[in-house]
């Protein structure tokens, strides 16, 4: 086969055949295609698009490119979840203890922050000696043991996404579906659970800006992880305005620990909710929607599942003493008020915009191997639909120095948009796909 000639009809808009996809990840991981023949195909893919075949081979050539988990050792329905990435994301934080209290496995691979949204293993990292990179073996016993447990990706785990994610981030071929599909799915099949449960972000701070784009890639996912022998769902969460309230690391786990104790925002209770109802179903282990949040409320309110997180903090090197007394957790030396000059009602928050002030306190990375400020972020008091009063606060900014609070004030008042009525909200969850 001919690389160039394999760009080309990409380029004229030719279907891919599973050989032709096999010969081109093949001969990227080998090194035998260069980055900028791969780089070419990708912005051919970009504009000419992939049909669901191409898009399943792809992402089977994906996983064939490295080592698939093996599971079976641990007993259970094993499940593993995963969000497209957004602001204030902090979900897994309470699902995964959340559903383990509820007898669910979970093995979860999770990644760091990138861009403007944030990742679980830095948000993990926030609890003082926690270690993301346990290994293998200890990995299996943990989940077996303890209900689950959370790791950052083996390097070894879909080699092909790496090196194509790295590529696709620097040539302006991230946001396009079927690369985006095969990126997710070839992780989750290659980490062999039996259900994946799949967060899908909508909105200003998300990938998909629009719910038709969302639904579609819903779809998508589910349609592969189906088509793989895999019990699949997508929830579509909006992601218009960041989730909760707090957007930094050690600011999220604290906002993550408030909900495990009946204490967080609504809409992320009512989120995680959604999802761990969904796998509950799907696993069997509750037969109606009544019984599964009755099962989910309890764990809540008998401190089951912050127990949970604490054990799985303590097993994995973490001193767990922080779940129980976030003063423990990372603490930023200044804190900074954005007060009001206007009386009104938040029309919009640029979710992006807040991920990015976040980025610019030294809470979040540019580049993979920036070092990153655990304690630093924001905690908005204001959301969508709320009234404000001049001289009131909108937002506390947790900040290393003063010239830092400072900036972010500038940046966090340009994300905030008030007006004379009050917006129409529509909820967390957007849509359920199953
Ligand atoms: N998250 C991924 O893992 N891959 C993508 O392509 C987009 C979001």
């Amino acid at each position: 086969m001919n690389t160039c000639e394999l760009i080309i009809k990409k380029r004229n808009g030719g279907v891919l055949t599973e050989s032709e996809i096999g010969y081109l990840i093949g001969g990227y991981v080998s090194g035998e295609i260069p980055d900028y023949q791969i780089s070419a195909l990708l912005m051919a893919i970009y504009f000419r698009g992939m049909n669901d075949a191409e898009t399943l081979y792809l992402t089977r050539e994906m996983i064939k490119s490295g080592d698939t988990l093996d599971l079976s050792a641990i007993s259970g329905v094993k499940v593993d979840k995963h969000s497209t990435g957004g602001v204030g994301d902090k979900t897994s934080l309470v699902l995964c203890p959340l559903l383990a209290a509820s007898g669910v496995k979970l093995a979860k691979m999770s990644g760091r922050g990138l861009g403007h949204t944030g990742g679980t293993i830095d948000k993990l990292e926030s609890f003082p000696g926690f270690s993301t990179g346990i290994d293998g073996e200890r990995f299996i016993q943990q989940v077996d043991k303890i209900g689950f447990a959370i790791a950052g990706q083996t390097k070894r785990l879909v080699p092909a996404d790496k090196m194509l994610y790295a590529l696709r981030d620097v040539t302006g071929t991230v946001d396009i579906i079927p690369l985006i599909v095969s990126s997710i799915m070839s992780k989750k099949l290659a980490s062999g659970a039996d259900i994946i449960a799949l967060d899908v972000k909508c909105g200003s701070g998300a990938f998909m800006k629009s719910f038709e784009d969302a639904k579609t890639l819903a779809e998508k996912m589910v349609a592969v992880g189906k088509g793989a022998g895999k019990k699949t769902f997508a929830v579509i969460s909006d992601m218009d305005e960041p989730l909760g309230c707090a957007v930094g690391n050690a600011l999220e786990v604290k906002e993550a620990i408030d909900t495990l104790r009946g204490e967080g925002p609504a809409e992320l209770h009512e989120l995680c909710m959604e999802l761990a109802g969904e796998v509950l179903l799907s696993a069997g282990i509750c037969q109606t929607e009544r019984e599964a949040e009755e099962s989910l409320l309890k764990s809540l309110s008998d401190g089951s599942a912050l127990r949970k997180l604490a054990e799985m903090v303590k097993a994995q090197g973490g001193d767990e003493r922080a779940v129980f007394d976030t003063s423990l957790l990372p603490k930023a030396p200044v804190t900074h008020e954005l007060i009001s000059t206007q009386t009104g009602f938040v029309e919009s928050i640029n979710a992006e915009g807040v991920g990015r002030v976040c980025i610019h306190l030294g809470g979040g990375r540019m580049t993979k191997d920036s070092k990153i400020d655990l304690s630093v972020g924001v905690v908005l008091h204001k959301k969508v639909g709320d009234c404000v009063s001049a001289g009131e606060s909108i937002a506390t900014i947790h900040a290393a120095d003063a010239a830092s609070a400072a900036e972010a004030e500038r940046l966090l008042t340009e994300c905030y948009r008030l007006g004379d009525k009050r917006s129409e909200k529509s909820g967390i969850v957007r849509a359920v796909i199953k």
